[in-house]
């Protein structure tokens, strides 16, 4: 398996990623948002896509998004060929696309909203929490990404507050970090007198 940074060479495997979502959204009966090959084509162009290939074959894709002014961070569009699927495959791309968010966007939170078990087993490995909506981005950029999901009118109706997707969340490092108060053991040892020394005092009886 080769994973790297998609290029703008990679260009010429949009068209076939967007077949693949299409086809994905078919026979899940959710909806994963519709993309475009440009678009795909303009990720890859930016270094904000990670491909992956199995024996020179193209195997998978996946792409970064930023939100609010980059505070927010979305590693979308994850994508396996079908016939490949639970090899290993998925979870190296997000690996892969994880590690160049942290890079690029390193103060950023990584968000995701997902149906798929399979990237909540991925997602809660990488350190993600499940959240509810109200902790992720209020970009309208990301939340119109959803109006071509089958779900969109039970998200609209519930104020975006919640839907069937499940929110996950992963913070800064340094933002998780918890103030621990180290006692201070030194002081709570009680002073205990020093034992004697046997040998001396058989020394002394003699
Ligand atoms: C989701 C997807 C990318 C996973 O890719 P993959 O190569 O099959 O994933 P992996 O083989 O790396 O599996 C990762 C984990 O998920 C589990 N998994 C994979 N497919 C699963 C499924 N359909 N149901 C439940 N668990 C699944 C694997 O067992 C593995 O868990 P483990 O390491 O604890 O055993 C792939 O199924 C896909 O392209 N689906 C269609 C598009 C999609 O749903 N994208 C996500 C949108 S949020």
């Amino acid at each position: 398996m080769t994973i790297r940074v998609a290029t703008e060479a990679d260009a010429q495997y949009a068209e076939q990623l967007c077949q693949w979502y299409v086809e994905s959204a078919k026979t899940r009966g959710t909806g994963i948002a519709k993309r475009e090959p440009a678009y795909v084509a303009k990720k890859m162009a930016s270094g904000d896509g990670i491909i992956a290939f199995v024996d020179g074959e193209l195997a998978g894709f996946c792409y970064i998004e930023t939100f609010d002014d980059k505070t927010f961070v979305v590693n979308s569009g994850l994508i396996v060929n079908a016939e490949i699927r639970k090899g290993g495959v998925g979870r190296a791309i997000k690996q892969a696309v994880f590690d160049l968010s942290r890079t690029k966007y390193p103060q950023a939170k990584i968000f995701g909203i997902t149906t798929s078990l399979a990237v909540m087993k991925i997602n809660t490995d990488l350190g993600y929490e499940p959240v509810t909506f109200s902790e992720l981005t209020t970009s309208e950029d990301f939340w119109k990404g959803c109006k071509s999901c089958k779900n969109y009118s039970i998200l609209m109706e519930n104020e975006r507050k919640m839907c069937l997707c499940t929110g996950m969340l992963y913070d800064t490092p340094e933002k998780q970090l918890v103030q621990v108060q180290v006692p201070d053991f030194a002081a709570l040892t009680p002073t205990l007198p020093l034992p004697q020394n046997p040998a001396t005092e058989t020394d002394s009886a003699l």
